[in-house]
């Protein structure tokens, strides 16, 4: 078992924030910090007490290797050994922001972080606290998203205490986080171009680096999500015919079910209980607020969500990945 540990959260704007995590982060502690995609939980590079207890604390499984998050570009070249041409277009293009590129690791690169294969993760968060933090330490910043594992990543400090708080010594809090879903990762470690993990950088903004690169990373591990989801296909009528049709069936069979609506067909469903997660056309919303909603659905007094789809392209595969992540791990 984990010793408990007190966990303070501070304003990342405080006088002296910074210094205080840098202390926690040499002294050998845990800090979750915020980036422009989800909370991450940072600990020394070098340090392999710190980097084992980011397992033991999220209950992540050995092998599964950790993003390192760098202030500039030069430090890619502290932990990487080769950098193909593609990738130094693809930092031009997209940092700071969500693209994390996995590059052939330098072998000073702890085994921990690499998952212990020849490949290291690495990216520059887009995030003013993040930069000033990991530019002070002066180092790359190990990290994975700062939630229990099979948790949604966490938007907010308030998350991040729910899921770790008394593991961990230190929050940053900068308030919730602007993009939402975690970044895009691909992978550039020789052979052929892939992506591993579908996010916050669509596949159709990489396409014109890497004209032969397929979709992919929409499936991912499973939430474990104490409700049922069901996510839905298709659109118009018959979208909120077969929405409907089981939100009755639901109801007769004593169920408490809520539809998540598109704004566009809120108002098809009539007196059934609704509420409006996306729309067509403000996608980024949706992005930015869907793990919060599914903490709190998790929470609430429904026992049924049934979805409405979001479309399958640009920051909808991201979306549409997560929730299917929610509808597998529902029992
Ligand atoms: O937006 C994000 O990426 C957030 C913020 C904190 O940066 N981080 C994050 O980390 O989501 P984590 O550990 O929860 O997810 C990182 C994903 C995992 O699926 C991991 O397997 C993959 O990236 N990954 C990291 N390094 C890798 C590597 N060397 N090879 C293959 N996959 C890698
Ligand atoms: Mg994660």
């Amino acid at each position: 078992m984990e010793e408990t540990v007190q966990t303070r959260l501070i304003r990342a704007e405080e006088k002296g924030a910074i210094d205080e995590a840098l202390e926690v982060l040499r002294g050998g502690g845990l800090l979750a910090f915020p980036t422009e995609t989800v909370y991450g939980l940072g600990a020394r590079l070098f340090d392999p007490r710190a980097l084992e207890r980011l397992f033991s604390v999220k209950g992540r499984p050995r092998g599964r290797p950790f993003i390192l998050h760098l202030a500039e570009k030069s430090m890619v070249f502290e932990v990487a050994a080769s950098v193909p041409e593609v990738a130094t277009r693809l930092m031009e293009a997209f940092w700071p922001g969500p693209l994390t590129l996995v590059l052939p690791a330098r072998p000073e690169v702890p085994m921990a972080v690499r998952g212990g294969g020849e490949t290291v993760g690495v990216r520059i968060p887009a995030h003013p606290v993040a930069l000033e933090l990991i530019g002070s330490l002066g180092e790359p910043l190990p990290a994975p998203s700062a939630n229990l594992t099979g948790r949604p990543s966490p938007t907010t400090a308030d998350h991040v205490l729910r899921d770790l708080g008394g593991k961990i010594e230190l929050v940053l809090d900068a308030g919730p986080t602007g993009i939402g879903v975690e970044s895009t990762v691909l992978d550039l470690s020789g052979g052929r171009p892939r992506i591993l993990r579908a996010g916050a950088v669509a596949w159709e903004d990489l396409r014109p680096f890497l004209p032969d690169l397929e979709p992919g990373g929409e499936e991912g591990p499973s939430f474990t999500f104490r409700k049922e989801v069901l996510v839905f296909s298709g659109q118009g009528k018959e979208l909120v015919e077969s929405v409907a049709r089981e939100y009755d069936a639901a109801k007769a069979r004593g169920r408490r079910p809520l539809i998540l609506a598109l704004g566009e067909h809120a108002g098809e469903y009539g007196e059934r209980e609704k509420v409006v997660w996306a729309s067509f056309d403000r996608l980024h919303e949706a992005a930015r607020n869907l793990f919060a909603l599914l903490r709190e659905l998790e929470e609430g007094e429904w026992d049924l969500f049934l979805f409405e789809p979001v479309e399958e392209k640009g920051l909808g595969r991201a979306v549409m990945s997560r929730l299917r992540r929610a509808a597998r791990g529902a029992r």
